[in-house]
């Protein structure tokens, strides 16, 4: 029963180890802040040349949607921890109260960002412009309920 205990205890130290690379809040804080940085970079120049105010160049656009595709699989795990809702944080309460709201939208960003990154790099820039639009909205659209501004 004591082995038993005691074994059951060591798998759970094990798993919460593996489960999360943040030591204190204010790590995961930084990390998913510096996720959303590295998104807001690329993304920019992918609207100055959208916007015309810069070359259009269909392999730097498609390798920046690439980019923000993988990026934004990242912040989840980083909001998914105890106590980031305090501190250097502009997050909203509302991401943990309304979890599943918050999830969906990421979510949503995710797949349109998986379908920009798809379309532009079979290189039709019309198809790629109209894509970068959809995929914009999801800025706004989570910052206005879960970000402080
Ligand atoms: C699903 C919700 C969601 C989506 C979609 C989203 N953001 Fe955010 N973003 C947040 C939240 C929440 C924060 C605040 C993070 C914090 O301070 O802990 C944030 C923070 C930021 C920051 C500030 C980072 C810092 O250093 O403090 C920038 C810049 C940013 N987002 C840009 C973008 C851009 C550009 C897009 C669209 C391409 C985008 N975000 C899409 C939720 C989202």
């Amino acid at each position: 029963m004591k082995v038993k205990l005691l074994l059951s205890s060591i798998v759970l130290v094990a798993t919460t180890a593996v489960a999360s690379p943040f030591e204190k809040p204010e790590d995961a804080i930084h990390y998913r802040q510096s996720a959303f940085t590295m998104i807001a970079a690329n993304f920019g120049d992918m609207a100055e040349m959208v916007k015309g105010r810069k070359d259009w160049n269909q392999d730097v656009f498609a390798q920046r949607a690439q980019y923000i595709s993988q990026l934004s699989l990242m912040p989840e795990e980083a909001f998914n921890v105890e106590g980031s809702d305090k501190g250097d944080t502009k997050a909203k309460p509302e991401i943990w109260s309304d979890w599943n709201g918050f999830t969906g939208k990421l979510t949503k960003f995710q797949g349109d960002l998986a379908q920009l990154a798809n379309v532009s790099s079979e290189g039709d820039e019309r198809a790629t412009k109209k894509a970068f639009g959809v995929a914009a909205k999801n800025c706004k659209s989570c910052h206005t309920d879960y970000k402080f501004r």
